[in-house]
Order: C-alpha cells, then sequence, then structure tokens
C-alpha cells in the first residue's frame, strides 16, 4: 500500500500499524480521549467510522456505537445492517436511534417540509442526536469518523466563503461546555483511501455506495478539487488542513468560546441552543414529528466489550 504524502509503502502489518500509530497520535496531540472515559463512536456502516470503532476497540477504548436511521430508503437499511453486523461480531455496545420510528420523519420528507436541502437537514439531525444521545448515555465524548478528505474539504469550502464561524469549530477537538459533549475526530491523520484499505484488510463489511441524497453535493466537488491538487502535489491536502490548524485555528478558539456564552437551554429539547427553539426542533415540528423532549428510545446489539476501559 503506497502512501504518497509519506513517501512511504507499506505490506499490510505495517500498513494496520500505520493505521493506528496516525489515530493513537492525532488522539494523544489533541487530548481526544482520556484513559477510562466512555466514548461513543458514530457509526454510519461505512468504512470510515467502522475503522474508527474497530481501531478504538483494539486499543482498549471503552467505546460502544451509535446509528441513526436517517429513513434514506435502500441505503439507510444497507447502511444499519452493516453496522449491526460488525456490532455483533465484534460483541460490541450499538446505540440505535430511528428518525421515522422514534421521532416521526424522515430526512427525504423531513427536509422538503422544512424547506431544506436533504443533507442539510441530515447535517442539522446528526449533530442534534449525536449529542443528545451522547449526554444521555453519560459519554464522555462523541467521536465521528471524518478523515482527512473529508476536513480538507469541508476547509476548502469555508475558506472559499471567509465563513469564520464555521472555521472557528473545524478543530478536531471540540471541548464539551454548556450541554455539549465533547465532539472529537480521530481519523483527521487518515484519508479515505487508508480507511478503506484498513477495512479490506481486517475483512469489516462497509457499505460502499455513498447517500443517494449527496449527489450534485457542494463538498463532493471540492473533494474532486483537491483530488487534483493531491495528484500533482502529494502532501498537499495535509499541508493545507494542518497548516489551518497550527497556524490559523489556535486565534479563532475565543471567537468559538464566546458563541457558546450566548447559548441556553431550548424549551423542548434541553439542548443548547441560541434561538427560542432549537433549529431540530423547528425541523420536527415543521416535518410534522413528535417533540424530541423525552428520553429516546435506544437498541443495543451485543453486550458491553469486557476488554473495554483500557486507555489508548
Ligand atoms: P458524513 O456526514 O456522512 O460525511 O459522515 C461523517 C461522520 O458522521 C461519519 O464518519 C460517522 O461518524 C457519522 N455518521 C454519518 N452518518 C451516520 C449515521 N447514519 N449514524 C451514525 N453516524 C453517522
Ligand atoms: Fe445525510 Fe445523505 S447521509 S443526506
Ligand atoms: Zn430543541
Amino acid at each position: 500500500m503506497e502512501v504518497r504524502r509519506h513517501n512511504a509503502a507499506f505490506c499490510s502489518p505495517c500498513f494496520l500499524r500505520h493505521c493506528r500509530e496516525q489515530v493513537s497520535r492525532t488522539v494523544e496531540a489533541f487530548d481526544m480521549i482520556r484513559p477510562g472515559e466512555r466514548v461513543l463512536v458514530a457509526v454510519s456502516g461505512g468504512k470510515d467510522s467502522l475503522a474508527l470503532w474497530d481501531i478504538l476497540l483494539d486499543a482498549g477504548v471503552d467505546a460502544a456505537g451509535l446509528y441513526l436511521g436517517l429513513g434514506i430508503g435502500d441505503y439507510s437499511d444497507a447502511s444499519g445492517g452493516r453496522a449491526r453486523a460488525y456490532a455483533e461480531a465484534r460483541g460490541a455496545h450499538l446505540v440505535e436511534i430511528d428518525l421515522p420510528a422514534d421521532l416521526g420523519f424522515d430526512i427525504p420528507a423531513g427536509a422538503a417540509a422544512a424547506r431544506r436541502v436533504p443533507c442539510s437537514a441530515c447535517g442539522l439531525s446528526k449533530r442534534h442526536l449525536f449529542n443528545k444521545a451522547a449526554v444521555e448515555g453519560g459519554y464522555d465524548a462523541v467521536a465521528t469518523g471524518h478523515n482527512l478528505d473529508d476536513e480538507a474539504a469541508v476547509l476548502l469550502g469555508n475558506v472559499l466563503r471567509w465563513d469564520l464561524a464555521y472555521l472557528g469549530r473545524q478543530a478536531p477537538a471540540l471541548p464539551a461546555g454548556a450541554g455539549f459533549v465533547r465532539k472529537v475526530k480521530p481519523l483527521v491523520r487518515l484519508s479515505e483511501r487508508e480507511t478503506a484499505a484498513y477495512c479490506v484488510l481486517k475483512g469489516i463489511d462497509y457499505i460502499v455506495e455513498e447517500c443517494p441524497m449527496s449527489a450534485g453535493n457542494r463538498h463532493l466537488g471540492y473533494k474532486e478539487a483537491l483530488n487534483a491538487i493531491e495528484e500533482r502535489s502529494p502532501g498537499s491536502k495535509a499541508a493545507f488542513y494542518f497548516g489551518f490548524l497550527e497556524r490559523v485555528a489556535p486565534t479563532m478558539v475565543a471567537a468559538a468560546e464566546e458563541e457558546r456564552e450566548g447559548l441556553h437551554p431550548c424549551p423542548v429539547c434541553g439542548m443548547p441552543t441560541v434561538s427560542e427553539l432549537c433549529a431540530f426542533c423547528k425541523l420536527v415540528e415543521r416535518a410534522g414529528g413528535r417533540p424530541a423532549g423525552r428520553p429516546l428510545r435506544s437498541g443495543r446489539s451485543g453486550p458491553a466489550d469486557p476488554a473495554a476501559g483500557r486507555p489508548l
């Protein structure tokens, strides 16, 4: 496996070690997970989040999965199936929230009713429900499978629009506070090609198809542009993203903290918001769903990992 940005090539065992090392280096550098903490890994059934869950479990982290059923037809059925199959094979705990069953709406219909593009309604629902599930379950952090390609593409989009509020929130670890659990992205040192290879080598079955609602999504265009640059100059993507983290992100921390100061609990769901009713509760209302005030019903697959709880 050739990794051009590191000017390196690995055999299978060394490649797996490389992936684990990149994750533990990231976890340590950004103080993402401390010994004995409980982590909720948001698992979509795709290569990134399954690789992340696998790496954390192998490292002895007390890591449960969280799968969100978005109600996107066959795509959701297939992705939920992959998350459940992995949890079962691994004997790991999987929390499940199903938008249609638990909240009375799905992303395609909900987004149309709320006059939002599906990816925006979906992103909003994910951010809200990941945090709510982690707060209610007493987890210390939510981990997502965002990789280097994802983060560099989001950064490019934010820079093209000079969206300072989003840039301020782009750090791979956002601290807990004011109703939020810590949010961490331990895969930012791995590209999507690497996470796919990791799953293939470990025999992890993941959903290959992209979400059918993401066609024409702006981020796919940013990814293609960055891939073209990376092809000509290997290492550009990492230099762009890590240069931002080193030189620009630290100057934006105060603004991001200030933004959090104006938050208060949403009167319906209790999650932090700047407006009267939080954006998620507004979406649920417009989509004709059920208010999310009560604790969510959650399913479980397999027992908690008995080897969990050791430090990374
Ligand atoms: P995406 O927003 O689809 O690029 O996914 C980014 C990350 O969000 C994934 O790596 C997962 O950690 C998480 N995620 C996406 N979809 C789901 C889902 N349906 N259930 C749980 N986590 C998800
Ligand atoms: Fe959210 Fe496709 S996964 S719109
Ligand atoms: Zn709310």
